[in-house]
């Protein structure tokens, strides 16, 4: 079954955040100042229990996913997680199951989660520069921990790894030619993101943000780079191989070529609400049903309305909002 929203975009993924805790502090996402000792986190009792989580996903595939995609905060803090994995692997309908990680519990998790059915992997990392990563990760691990994790995933045996990079200038722009390198030599595909404002703590400002055009040109300057094809239809980053044949990036240019247009992603907080886009101020909670006992049905029929009444094109509006705004934090549905 395909459902539509108002601008005619069918739904297609589900982003689902396991947690709202990290172990790490990157500035741009939880702030250490902010999200200290003393922040109370959800408690265990609020979350989404795997069982629950599996059952949404099935009535959410009933619907029309075929991708799914774990995310947080960091998804190999919550305990277990590839019990979920073995639980949305055996759902009929998914094509495709992902997850996006920080890297660092990586060594102790990459294989027990492949034998799960994972499908492929994503390592966040900002810079190979030391100083530069621990000052973007609130000082909460070094490069060498990553780059152990992102091993023990291509031991694993994933499908193409990806290394996502959020740019920001004057922080760790200096550093993306190296990370390009790095990657290439490697044959994980580096992507880049454009410095977004999501969320209302990160302090964001347009001068931060490094356009994609101008990281391909960096990039393209040493390694020559060409565009490619997306692979499918609404892809969020936009490819370029090396003119040598030995791989590609890819930039995600939320900020400066928005592609809201093609957006078919739905996203799950830890605690069970749905959010229609990144920047949403608020989801609709879909616990509450679940555990009054709404029948698949009846659940299937709450997340059709959400998707059929959804009209969201955040990052095509961002430059013609003024004015601070109610958003939800990406730390807690995930990017
Ligand atoms: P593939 O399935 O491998 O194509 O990955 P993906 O690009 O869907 O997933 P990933 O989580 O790696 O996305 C990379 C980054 O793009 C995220 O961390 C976000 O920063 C950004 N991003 C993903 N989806 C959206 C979206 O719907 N809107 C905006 N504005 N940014 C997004
Ligand atoms: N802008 C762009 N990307 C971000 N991420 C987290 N916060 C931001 C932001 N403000 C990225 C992380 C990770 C993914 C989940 O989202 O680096 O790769
Ligand atoms: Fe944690 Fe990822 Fe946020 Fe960094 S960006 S604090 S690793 S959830
Ligand atoms: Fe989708 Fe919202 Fe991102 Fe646009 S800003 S691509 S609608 S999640």
């Amino acid at each position: 079954m395909t459902i539509i929203d108002q601008l005619h975009r069918p739904f297609r993924d589900l982003r689902i955040s396991v947690t709202d805790r990290c172990n790490f502090r990157c500035r741009y996402c939880m702030p250490a100042e902010i999200y200290g000792e003393r922040y109370q986190f959800l408690p265990k009792s609020a979350l989404l229990t795997f069982e629950e989580i599996t059952r949404l996903a099935r009535v959410m595939v009933g619907l029309g996913a075929v991708k799914i995609r774990l995310t947080g905060g960091e998804p190999l803090v919550r305990q277990q997680i590839e019990k979920l994995v073995a639980q949305l692997a055996a759902l009929d309908g998914v094509q495709d199951i992902a997850l996006t990680t920080n890297g660092y519990l990586l060594p102790e998790k990459a294989q027990i989660l492949r034998e799960a059915g994972l499908g492929r992997v994503t390592v966040s990392l900002d810079s190979l520069d030391n100083t530069v990563f621990r000052a973007m990760n609130g000082e909460r691990a070094d490069v060498e921990k990553v780059l152990a994790g992102l091993e023990a995933a291509a031991q694993a045996g994933f499908g193409p790894i990806k290394v996502n990079t959020v740019v920001q200038r004057g922080v760790n722009d200096h550093t993306l030619v190296d990370l390009a390198r790095f990657c290439k030599a490697r044959g994980y595909i580096a992507r880049f993101i454009e410095f977004m404002d999501v969320g209302t703590l990160n302090g964001w400002r347009m001068d931060h943000v490094v356009p994609a055009k101008e990281i391909v040109q960096r990039i393209h300057a040493e390694m020559p780079l060409e565009p490619v094809e997306a692979n499918y239809r609404g892809e969020v980053a936009r490819r370029y191989r090396y003119q040598d044949g030995q791989g590609e990036i890819g930039v995600i240019a939320s900020v400066t070529q928005p592609f809201c247009g093609s957006c078919t992603r739905l996203r799950l907080s830890p605690e069970g609400s749905l959010y229609t886009c990144l920047f949403a101020a608020q989801g609709t909670d879909l616990r509450q049903p679940l555990r009054e006992g709404a029948s698949d049905e009846a659940l299937a029929e709450i997340v059709r309305g959400i998707w059929q009444a959804r009209a969201d094109r955040y990052s095509e509006l961002r430059t013609s909002m003024t004015g601070p705004r109610e958003k939800v934090e990406m730390y807690h549905i995930g990017g």
